[in-house]
């Protein structure tokens, strides 16, 4: 994976600068665009509009790091199994979260920012969902907190 790395820190700066409630205009849209998601999310969204934007930061700062990204975003995407998330949703998120960008940038959006987020969120999710799905089916072998009960 070679992620266009330059385009991704450029424009979140700018739209972290121009938006610092980014995350605010991400749920309105997702909301807006797929209102079966909204259940999911606790009566409150402050909390979680931190950690978003907290993880979207700190994954901007590690970028080349493969196996810190690795582990992270897939002990991230286990964790979202038990917010009742499923993969079909992954595109949902990347879309409302890439029209927040676009929507920030405004006349300094590009194709080449655009192909660079979407590079950026399909790797992303990508992470996230190997992980969940690690999480889902443990290889043979690999312990269990819960034995199977004797057949
Ligand atoms: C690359 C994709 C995503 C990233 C980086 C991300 C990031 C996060 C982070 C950092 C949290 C905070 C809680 C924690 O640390 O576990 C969180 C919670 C959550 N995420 Fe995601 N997420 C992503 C995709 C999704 C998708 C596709 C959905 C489906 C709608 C979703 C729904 C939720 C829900 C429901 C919570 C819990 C919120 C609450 O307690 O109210 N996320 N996510």
């Amino acid at each position: 994976m070679s992620l266009d790395v330059t385009a991704l820190r450029e424009s979140f700066d700018l739209v972290v600068t121009r938006a610092p409630d980014l995350t605010r205009r991400f749920y309105a849209l997702l909301f807006e665009r797929y209102p079966q998601v909204i259940g999911l999310f606790g009566r409150s969204t402050d909390r979680q509009e931190q950690m978003l934007t907290r993880a979207l930061v700190a994954v901007m700062d590690r970028l080349d790091d493969g196996v810190w990204l690795g582990e992270t975003l897939g002990a991230l995407g286990a964790k979202h199994i038990d917010y009742g998330v499923t993969e079909e949703m992954y595109p949902w998120v990347g879309d409302a979260l890439i029209a927040t960008l676009a929507e920030v940038a405004g006349d300094t959006w590009s194709p080449r920012v655009a192909k660079a987020w979407e590079e950026a969120y399909a790797a992303m999710a990508e992470l996230m969902i190997e992980g969940a799905r690690r999480a889902a089916a443990p290889s043979p072998g690999e312990s269990t907190l819960t034995p199977s009960p004797p057949v």
